[in-house]
């Protein structure tokens, strides 16, 4: 897995760039069990310069001390405890955050609201304190929540700007890409599945119609590959049988979104990424959709497209868990001190 991720993101990058240049990018949860194999993604990529590691966990100079002895370019920096997460972000390009607990059998996504939304918003309020300008990757569960808890929370501080908090929806593409090259067997790096809506169960809707190269299933195995999709958290969360959710293919997918976001500061064109963002393009004022991303961040929302009919019934079928999601995490950024 990690020699696709060197194939397709690191090396690519290290042909782009020559490594003078680089980016201060911050992992905020980052000896978790989603944060330890990112940091381990990020810290491979040339276009990082500084890592900075920040988790309340003990064990993250530890993670820290491994990590440096990588002969990567990068400098990694260790940061424990809320107190100290203002070094971790002071001059940060990006912030992403994994950060909070994982699904156990039988929970939703929602079910981590208590636990994690206010552990985001302790990090996005220093974030919005330090780094106002850098690009921010909201991980953490419930993803339909958080991005707009932490929306509410940048917005107090008089820093919000749309146009640079995403929601990481990355793995439903990189699950969609995978599930559609094995049932048509195609090579899982030349398929591109747009996926929309949210990142829970029905609001995870993912465009086969739009899918390059174009492909087509029977309606009964349409559905039942939309159904795979949707609940491929769960696929893994019942196989780790307790011991958590998707670490290693969130890491995956959460390093792809953040080397985007990189990319896309140094200027490189026609960065495209499906994410989770502020959006005018349906009813629910989050939504997922392909964005252009640049220097300042969203430059363009592609929008949904041409939908086919039943994709049409999906996007109906999300919006009004999509509106309670976002209620109750907006809610809370509005109650959050
Ligand atoms: C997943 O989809 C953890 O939400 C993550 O597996």
């Amino acid at each position: 897995m990690f020699s696709k991720v060197l194939n397709t993101i690191v090396q690519q990058s290290t042909r782009q760039y020559s490594c003078k240049k680089g980016l201060k990018v911050t992992v905020c949860g980052g000896s978790g069990g989603i944060g330890q194999p990112l940091s381990l993604l990020l810290k491979q990529s040339p276009i990082i310069k500084d890592l900075a590691i920040y988790d309340i966990a003990p064990v993250t100079p530890g993670v820290v001390a491994d990590l440096s002895h990588m002969d990567t370019n990068s400098n990694v920096t260790s940061h424990v405890g809320l107190d100290n997460l203002k070094d971790a972000v002071a001059n940060t390009d990006v912030v992403i955050v994994p950060a909070g607990i994982p699904r156990k059998p039988g929970m939703t996504r929602d079910d981590l609201f208590n636990t994690n939304i206010s552990i985001v918003c302790d990090i996005i309020k220093v974030v919005g304190q330090v780094a106002p300008n850098a690009l921010v990757g909201i991980i953490s569960n419930p993803v339909n929540s958080a991005v707009p808890a932490a929306a509410e929370i940048l917005k107090k501080l008089n820093v919000y700007d749309p146009k640079k908090l995403f929601g990481v929806t990355t793995l439903d593409i990189v699950r969609s890409n995978r599930f559609v090259a094995e049932l048509k067997g195609l090579q899982a790096s030349e398929v591109n599945v747009p996926v929309i809506g949210g990142h829970s169960g029905v609001t995870i809707i993912p465009l086969i119609s739009q899918a390059t190269p174009n492909v087509s299933f029977e309606q009964d195995v349409l559905v039942k590959l939309t159904k795979r999709i949707q609940e491929a958290g769960t696929e893994v969360v019942q196989a780790k049988a307790g011991a958590g959710s998707a670490t290693l293919s969130m890491a995956y997918a959460g390093a792809r979104f953040t080397i985007s976001m990189c990319k896309a500061i140094l200027g490189e064109p026609n960065v495209i990424e499906c994410s989770y963002v502020e959006s005018t393009v349906t009813d629910s004022p989050f939504f997922s959709t392909p964005v252009l991303i640049g220097k300042n961040g969203i430059e363009k929302n592609f929008g949904l497209g041409k939908l086919s009919d039943y994709e049409n019934e999906l996007v109906k079928a999300a919006l009004p868990e999509l509106a309670s999601n976002i209620k109750k995490g907006a809610d809370f950024g509005k109650n959050y001190k």
